[in-house]
């Protein structure tokens, strides 16, 4: 792809990405409604508020793929999460139709399906069960990419992303982590596969603790390096003990985002499960 634009490239990811993805892409194109504090001269930034539609449509111009990171990257009031997940989503799906955008790649998140206890095992087709707003917000995208994927010809890929990093940072992670070039790996899938029309994937790495049955990634090419286990023993040794932690944090995959703001009877947790 000769111009990929990323969204939220100031961001977390971000700083990952713009060093991993231009030898891929040399026409990258960095986008966020902030510059990112260490902007390379190399780099070309386009400052858009994606919950301005003008704004994201303008830095959508000419691009072939899209990388969208941009938005409220945790749970928030619910008129943050509707302007920058909900508007600016739409508003980032509509911008990539109307300049002819061949792929999208949204990033969304394990928190669309916390709700699910730990000791199951999930494929990417589960019944969503969002842990927080922000889980919901990124259910919206995903339900956006599959109506553009089939109504108007996008190849357009969710990927439910654990945590990226270095490495994992507790013990939670060690089931979700993944790491930055495992990332690349699915972004590629999603920009370049040919014939892709919309999938669904988790962002995890080699993880033997993993909770996602990832086998459909698999078959689409994807052969994850980091392996969480190879850090269990350091991580495990610096975890907190489970009665210091709320059961619903516990007991779900979604950790705090499951128990924050939680006011069901924690007694019967296991009935909800
Ligand atoms: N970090 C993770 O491990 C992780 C895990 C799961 C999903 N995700 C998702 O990946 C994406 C990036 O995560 P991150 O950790 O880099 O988050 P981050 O908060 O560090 O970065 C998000 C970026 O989006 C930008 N942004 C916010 N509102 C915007 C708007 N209205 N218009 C344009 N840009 C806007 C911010 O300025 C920021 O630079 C997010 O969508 C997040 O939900 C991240």
């Amino acid at each position: 792809m000769q111009r990929v634009l990323l969204t939220g490239a100031a961001g977390n990811i971000g700083g990952y990405l713009r060093k991993l993805l231009p030898p891929v892409y040399p026409g990258l194109v960095l986008s966020d409604i902030k510059a990112p504090k260490d902007l390379q001269p190399s780099e070309t930034f386009i400052q858009a508020d994606i919950a301005k539609a003008d704004e994201i449509e303008r830095a959508c111009q000419g691009v072939e793929g899209i990388i969208h990171l941009g938005g409220r990257s945790g749970e928030a009031p619910w008129e943050a999460i509707l302007e920058a997940n909900i508007v600016g989503c739409y508003n980032l799906f509509e911008a990539a139709r109307k300049a002819g955008v061949k792929r999208v790649v949204f990033v969304t998140s394990n928190h669309a399906v916390g709700f699910y206890p730990r000791e199951t095992t999930i494929p990417t087709d589960v019944i969503p069960r969002p842990d927080s707003r922000y889980g919901v917000s990124k259910l919206f995208g995903e339900g956006l990419g599959a109506m553009y994927a089939y109504k108007h010809g996008i190849g357009v890929t969710s990927l439910r992303i654990g945590n990226v990093g270095d490495k994992p940072l507790d013990a939670r992670r060690l089931a979700i982590w993944i790491r930055p070039d495992d990332l690349v790996q699915l972004i590629r899938i999603g920009l370049e596969r040919p014939g892709l029309v919309y999938e669904v994937m988790y962002g995890v790495s080699d993880n033997q603790r993993s909770w996602y049955d990832n086998s459909h990634a698999r078959a689409l090419g994807y052969d994850p390096q980091g392996r969480s286990e190879d850090f269990a023993a350091q991580v495990l040794a610096a975890e907190p003990p489970a009665s210091q932690k709320h059961p619903a944090a516990e007991y779900y995959q979604g950790g705090t985002f499951c128990a924050d703001e939680y006011s069901a009877d924690v007694s019967t947790l296991k009935d909800r499960s």
